[in-house]
Parts: C-alpha cells; structure tokens; sequence
C-alpha cells in the first residue's frame, strides 16, 4: 500500500481563495475573513501575496494551531533545489515558522519535472518546513506517475470545479484515494453562472443567493470549495452556505448544468501549463 499522507487534522468544508488580495488592503481583507471563521486559506507563490496571508495571520487573533495556510510551487521551480528554496521562500514571505499545505500549482507535462518537484515537497515535509503536501490541476495519471514514483499519495488535489464543470471522473478517482478535492473558482468567477436560471431557481426556493446554492452543492459533494470574496458581507454568506441543505432534486437538477467545455477559461492541465 502507497503510503499515505492526511494533513495533521481533518480539514474544514470550505476555505478562503486570496488570488489577487495583495498589499495592506489584501491582508485585510484576508484578516476579516479569518475573524469571520474561516480556518483554511488558499495562497500560492504566484499569487504574489504571501506576505500578506502572514500578516493577516498574526493581525486577525486566531491562534496559529486553528488555521490552515495552504500556498503552491510555481511550474519554473520544479526542478528539486529550486522547489525547496521556493517552499523555504515561501515560508520567509509569510513570516510564519511553518506551511501547513504545500501543493504543486501545475503539473506542466511538457517539463516532465512533476515527480522531482514531489520529492522535494516530500523532503520539505520531513524538514518541518510544511506539514501535509499535495497538487493542484493533476489529471489521474499525474497523480499515478508520482504514487508509482514515491510511494506518497497527495493529501489534497486542487481543481476548478463548478456545476458547469463537476469534475465526476476525477472527484471519484481522488476520493477512491482518500484525497480530498478543493475547488478554485468555485462559482465560477462570478460569470454568467450567478445569473444561471435554474441555479437562480433553486436559491430563490431556498430563500438564498445562487452563490449560496453553488457553495451548498460543493459541501454535499464532499469538496473543499475555496471562495473569494473582499466584501465581508459576502464572505459571512458563502462561509454560512455551507451548511444549506440542498434536496436530492435540487442536486440531481445542478447536475444536468455540465458541460464537456465548461472551464472558463479553458485551462486543460493535460496542455495548459502555468510557469
Ligand atoms: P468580490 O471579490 O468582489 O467580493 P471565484 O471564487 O469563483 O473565482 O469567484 C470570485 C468572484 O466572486 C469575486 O469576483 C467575488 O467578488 C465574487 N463573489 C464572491 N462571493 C460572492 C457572492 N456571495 N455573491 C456574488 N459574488 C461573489
């Protein structure tokens, strides 16, 4: 049996996407979603905002030991020593003295550098520098190459998931794991979906926003979904989405809604790449 690697707690049903909060203002709006509950924050070093994440941390009163700091190596730093300085980089930025989730941004098939960047979170992991390492946008046989590899199963595979885009195939391959799926863009960004007649239809029976809706649909699949949000109204409404209890119906409809071509910006880990 591949050994596995579960994070040190189980982890929460929904999580707080930080792309693009950068700066004082980023840190504050990071630091109001962690007052307003939110344990598990999604960051990366791409994101160009890790000093912020830090700094929302020791600002926002919650103990360290409750959160979840998550952040991602990027595709140019796969090669093993770069990826171990961008994980030792990455943890500098924060100011804080460990990372509790450390994913692989991309795979980026093309470099064929994926496995050596997962030995080096593997050795990261054993130095303390990050408690629990996973991937972000791995198809199956991304995951399988670095099982065959090292032995080591993700803890975490993050990807875009929607109800345009339910990801059936690969939620059943990470679950029949035991990898839990997180969701980015978990609405969509905010596209045409939020304005989507039957979603519309089915929060308006729930007295909710479709926002609402989506964040439910999440929760009842078994996915970590990764909302963002800068107003704090917004954030305590998705935070609270989590426990709408949607009916068999209402999920059964949500997943007439995908489509073959629903990413929204049509980023295929099989051949988009990100560096
Ligand atoms: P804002 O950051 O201005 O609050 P995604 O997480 O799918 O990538 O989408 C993020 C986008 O969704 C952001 O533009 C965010 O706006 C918007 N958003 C977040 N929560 C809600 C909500 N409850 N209702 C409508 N839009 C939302």
């Amino acid at each position: 049996m591949p050994e596995t690697t579960p994070t040190a707690d189980p982890l929460p049903r929904i999580g707080f996407g930080t792309a693009a909060l950068k700066g004082r203002h980023g840190a504050e709006t990071i630091a109001e979603a962690l007052r307003t509950g939110y344990r598990l924050i999604d960051s990366a070093f791409n994101y160009e905002n890790e000093g912020a994440v830090g700094a929302a941390v020791r600002s926002s009163g919650v103990p360290r030991d409750e959160l979840i700091v998550t952040s991602k190596l990027p595709g140019r730093h796969h090669a093993h020593a770069a990826a171990l300085e961008s994980v030792e980089e990455s943890v500098y930025r924060t100011g804080l003295d460990h990372l509790d989730l450390y994913l692989i941004h991309w795979p980026n098939p093309s470099q064929e550098r994926y496995v050596e960047a997962w030995e080096a979170l593997i050795e990261a992991r054993e130095r303390g520098l990050v408690r629990a390492i996973g991937v972000s946008n791995f198809l199956p046989e991304h995951i399988d190459r670095l099982v065959e590899a090292t032995g080591v199963t993700p803890a975490v595979n993050q990807v875009e998931l929607h109800p345009y885009f339910p990801q059936d195939e690969q939620r059943a391959y990470d679950a029949s794991r035991g990898i839990v799926t997180e969701a980015w863009s978990p609405i969509g960004r905010a596209n045409e979906m939020l304005r989507d007649p039957l979603l519309t239809r089915i929060a308006e029976g729930h007295g909710v926003s479709v926002a609402e809706v989506i964040l439910a649909w999440h929760a009842r699949l078994g996915v970590l979904p990764l909302p963002k949000a800068t107003a704090s109204e917004r954030q305590r409404q998705n935070l609270a989405a989590i426990d709408l209890e949607l009916t068999d119906a209402d999920v059964e409809a949500i997943a007439s809604l995908a489509r073959p071509d629903g990413r929204t910006h049509d980023q295929d880990p099989a051949v988009y790449e990100e560096f």
